[in-house]
């Protein structure tokens, strides 16, 4: 595993979203009521950009492009029409203020 720096706690507060390349991988960390995660930034569905779309109460991501809802802590889908794999996750380590995603 490789700790790869994303932000400071300061620049994402509840509600953000920001993506990163790292790992040769497009992550998306999101803020969720304080607490962090990673998930895959490109929707399994059709390819769009995570980081475009609306993150909801409960850890619910909704894709910008057809509105499936991903839960951004599992992965798991939450809701779309069709069955979809689920988005890969990873793990977020905050250590003095700096956020970090490993990979
Ligand atoms: S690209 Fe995300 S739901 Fe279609």
């Amino acid at each position: 595993m490789t700790k790869f720096l994303v932000d400071t706690t300061e620049n994402l507060s509840p509600g953000s979203l920001k993506n990163i390349t790292a790992g040769g991988k497009e992550i998306l960390v999101v803020n969720v009521n304080g607490n962090f995660y990673a998930i895959n930034n490109i929707c399994n569905h059709a390819g769009a950009e995570l980081h475009e779309g609306t993150i909801l109460k409960d850890k619910e991501l909704v894709c910008p492009w057809h509105s499936a809802k991903w839960n951004v802590e599992t992965g798991e889908l939450i809701w779309f029409p069709q069955k979809l794999k689920n988005q890969e996750t990873y793990q977020i380590v905050v250590e003095n203020n700096n956020i970090y995603v490993e990979i």
